[in-house]
C-alpha cells in the first residue's frame, strides 16, 4: 500500500536532515474548536501602536491614586468636587508583602506563600474564600431571599466564570448532528460584551437579543422579553433557558437597570424557567450625580429627585447600601448566577473573581473547577488575601502602619481618623474611592462631548424678495444675511454607571451619506457601516489620534449590526491616564467635526483600506473586520 502523500513528503524532508514540519492535525479538532474564529488582533495592533494614540476603545481600568480617599458623595450637587490629583508618594500603596511562611494555626488567617502555592481547594484559598463568602453574604447581598443564602466559588475572573456557567448549563449543539429542537438559546441585550458571544456561539448556542429601551432590557411590547419567550418558535431551537445580562454600568451602554425593571424581568424569567447570569465587573461604579449633572450641562431642568432604594437589610456600609441591588436580592427561586471579578477593582491581570449562586449550583461549579482550572493562581490569591484581609499577618500590620503615615498628609482629618488599613471597611472605602475617581472622569469627558455635540455652519440667506445672494465667499463671515444651521453630530445619555460612554453618531447627516460610489468594489451608495468604519479609522489619524470602539463590535447579531449597530461608538473614560481624559475627549470632538468636512468618497475608500491587511476594500469584509477587532478591544 502506498504511503499517503503527506507522509511521503515528510520522509523526503527527513531524509534531507531537515527538521520535520509538524503534521496538520486539524481533522482531529473538536467541532467547537473548528467553529472558533480568529480575533483580528493583528489589525487592532496596528492602531494601538500609532505613536501618540489615546486608546479609549478598550475597557481596562487604571490603578486608583491616593485621592481615592475622597469618594464622590451621594448627593449630586456636591459631586463636582475636583479631584486634587496629587499623585505624589503613592509609595505606601505600591507594594504588598506576603510572607513565605507564617506561624499561624488558624487556616483562615494563615496567609503565606507556603500554603497559597500548594494545590488547594477548588472553591478557593481558605482565607480568601472565607473573606469573599462573608463579604458577599453579609455586605454585598445581605438580603438574599432563599433559605441559608448563597455560596461562592472563586474563579480566574468573570470570563472564566462565564465559561464555567456555560459548562454547567449548556449542551453543545451541532447542526446536522443534533436536532434543532435541542439547540440551546441565550437571551441578552442588543449590545453585548463581545467575549460572551465568542464563548457561547461556538458551542452552538443561539444568541437571542431582546429589545431594550433607554432603561435597559424591555419586558413588554414587541421584541420585549415576554414577547420573545411567550411566542418562541420551537422550529428555531429550544426556548432559551439562559439569560446573560450586565445590570450596573452595562458594557457597552452604561445603563443601570432599576430594581423595578429587575423585578419585572425576574418575574418573566421565573415564569419561563430562565437562569439569569448577572455579570457585574462594574458593580461599584454607579454614578449618583449623572442625571443632575447631565441636565446642568445641557441647560435642562433638574431631574426629579430619585428615592434611593432602601435595602431590607443593611450591608453595614452606606456606600454599598446606596447601590442598586443585584438580581440576587429578589432571587426567591435561586435562579441567579452572579459573576464578580477583581479585574476592574484591582487589576485585569489578577485573573481572579468569584461566582455567587444558590448552594446546589455552587457545588456544581466547584466540581467543574476541580476538573478544569483546579483553583486560581496561588500567587494572586495570596496577594489579594493580604490586601483585603490586612492586619492578618505581622507584615501587613507593618504595612498598614507605613500606609497610615504615608497617607497622613493626603487625607482629610476625618479620613485620617477613619483609616484603619485594609480589611472589609478599607476595601469598601477603596471601592467608593474608585467610584468617585471614575465618576469625576466621566463628568469631565461628558461635558467636553456635550460642548461639541453640534456642528454650526453658516449659510447665506435667500430672501424671497431677492434672487441674488449677498455674502459670497470672501464675505462669508458673520453677517445678518447668513443663517446659522446647527447639525447634531451625536447624541448620548451620560452613563449612570460603569466605564463607558455610548454615543450614537448621526452619520445620516454626513454630507457623503448615501452618495453614489464610483468604485465598483463599493456598494452603489455610501451607507452607514462603511461611513462608520471610516470614521473609526479617521479618528486614529493625525492630528486626532484617538482610538474608539464601534457599535458593530458589540452588536448581538448581524441584524442589529446592519440596522443600527454601526451608528454607535463606545468611549472608555477609565482606560487612559487621568491627564489624558480631557485631551482624548477633545480629540474625539475635533475628529468628528472635521470628518463632516470630508466631501470626497475617495478619502473614505482610503480610510477603509486601512482596516484590512491588504489595503483592499471589500465591503462585505469591513463589518466582520471591525467586529472581530472588538473581541480584543471591546473588553
Ligand atoms: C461585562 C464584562 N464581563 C467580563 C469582563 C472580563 O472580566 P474578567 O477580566 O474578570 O474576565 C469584562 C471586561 O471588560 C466585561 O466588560
Amino acid at each position: 500500500m502506498e504511503a499517503p502523500a503527506c507522509d511521503r513528503a515528510r520522509a523526503v524532508r527527513l531524509n534531507r536532515h531537515e527538521k520535520p514540519v509538524p503534521l496538520d492535525l486539524s481533522h482531529h479538532y473538536s467541532v467547537v474548536t473548528k467553529r472558533r474564529v480568529p480575533s483580528k488582533i493583528k489589525e487592532a495592533y496596528k492602531f494601538f501602536q500609532i505613536p501618540g494614540i489615546l486608546n479609549i476603545a478598550g475597557g481596562s481600568s487604571q490603578t486608583a491614586k491616593p485621592e481615592r480617599w475622597t469618594p464622590s458623595p451621594n448627593h449630586p450637587s456636591e459631586s463636582t468636587a475636583s479631584s486634587s490629583s496629587s499623585s505624589s508618594d503613592p509609595a505606601a500603596a505600591s507594594h504588598i508583602s506576603v510572607p513565605k511562611t507564617l506561624d499561624e494555626s488558624d487556616p483562615l488567617k494563615k496567609i503565606d506563600l507556603a500554603t497559597a502555592l500548594q494545590y488547594g481547594l477548588a472553591q478557593g484559598y481558605p482565607p480568601l474564600l472565607s473573606w469573599v463568602r462573608q463579604f458577599t453574604r453579609e455586605n454585598l447581598h445581605p438580603d438574599t431571599p432563599y433559605r441559608d443564602g448563597p455560596e461562592v466559588v472563586l474563579t480566574c475572573g468573570s470570563t472564566d466564570g462565564f465559561s464555567k456557567t456555560l459548562n454547567l448549563f449548556v449542551d453543545q449543539w451541532t447542526e446536522g448532528i443534533n436536532d434543532i429542537s435541542e439547540r440551546p438559546g441565550m437571551l441578552c441585550e442588543p449590545y453585548v460584551y463581545t467575549n460572551v458571544l465568542s464563548q457561547a456561539q461556538p458551542l452552538g448556542v443561539q444568541v437571542v437579543p431582546v429589545k431594550a429601551d433607554p432603561s435597559g432590557m424591555a419586558v413588554g411590547g414587541p421584541g420585549g422579553l415576554e414577547d420573545v419567550l411567550a411566542n418562541w418558535d420551537t422550529s428555531k431551537g429550544k426556548r432559551p433557558h439562559l439569560m446573560y445580562t450586565v445590570t450596573l454600568g452595562h458594557n457597552p451602554t452604561g445603563i443601570v437597570l432599576s430594581v423595578e425593571r429587575k423585578k419585572e424581568i425576574y418575574a418573566v424569567c421565573s415564569k419561563y424557567d430562565v437562569i439569569i447570569v448577572e455579570d457585574e465587573p462594574y458593580w461599584y461604579l454607579q454614578f449618583p450625580s449623572a442625571a443632575a449633572e447631565e441636565a446642568k450641562s445641557r441647560d435642562q431642568p433638574p431631574p426629579p429627585p430619585v428615592t434611593p432604594h432602601k435595602a431590607s437589610r443593611s450591608s453595614g456600609y452606606p456606600f454599598l447600601d446606596s447601590l442598586t441591588p443585584s438580581f440576587l436580592a429578589i432571587d426567591v427561586d435561586g435562579r441567579v448566577v452572579r459573576l464578580d471579578t477583581f479585574s476592574k477593582t484591582v487589576a485585569p491581570g489578577c485573573r481572579l473573581g468569584w461566582i455567587t449562586s444558590q448552594p446546589a449550583l455552587a457545588e456544581r461549579f466547584e466540581r467543574i473547577s476541580e476538573a478544569t482550572t483546579q483553583q486560581p493562581s496561588g500567587f494572586v490569591q495570596g496577594l489579594i488575601s493580604e490586601l483585603v484581609l490586612g492586619g492578618g499577618s505581622a507584615s501587613s500590620k507593618q504595612h498598614n502602619q507605613r500606609a497610615r503615615s504615608a497617607f497622613a498628609r493626603l487625607l482629610t482629618s476625618r479620613d485620617q481618623a477613619a483609616f484603619a488599613g485594609w480589611d472589609t471597611s478599607g476595601w469598601v472605602r477603596w471601592l467608593e474611592g474608585l467610584r468617585g475617581s471614575y465618576e469625576r472622569r466621566m463628568a469631565r469627558m461628558c461635558r467636553t462631548l456635550d460642548a461639541g455635540s453640534h456642528l454650526l455652519t453658516t449659510s447665506p440667506v435667500v430672501s424671497s424678495s431677492s434672487s441674488s445672494v449677498k455674502g459670497d465667499d470672501e464675505n462669508d463671515e458673520w453677517s445678518p444675511l447668513q443663517a446659522i444651521s446647527k447639525t447634531r453630530l451625536y447624541s448620548y445619555a451620560w452613563p449612570r454607571g460603569g466605564m463607558f460612554i455610548w454615543l450614537r453618531v448621526h452619520l445620516e447627516a454626513h454630507p457623503l451619506w448615501m452618495v453614489p460610489c464610483p468604485n465598483p468594489r463599493f456598494p452603489p451608495v455610501l451607507g452607514g457601516p462603511l461611513l462608520s468604519a471610516a470614521l473609526m479609522v479617521w479618528l486614529t489619524t493625525k492630528p486626532f489620534l484617538v482610538l474608539v470602539a464601534t457599535g458593530s463590535m458589540f452588536s448581538a447579531d448581524d441584524a442589529i449590526r446592519e440596522e443600527e449597530g454601526w451608528a454607535y461608538y463606545r468611549i472608555c473614560f477609565a482606560a487612559e491616564a487621568e491627564e489624558n481624559v480631557d485631551r482624548a475627549a477633545e480629540r474625539f470632538v475635533e475628529g468628528v467635526h472635521k470628518f463632516w468636512a470630508v466631501r470626497d468618497v475617495r478619502v473614505i475608500e482610503k480610510l477603509l483600506g486601512e482596516l484590512s491587511a491588504t489595503g483592499e476594500v471589500e465591503e462585505t469584509g469591513i463589518g466582520e473586520d471591525v467586529t472581530r477587532m472588538g473581541w480584543f478591544m471591546g473588553c
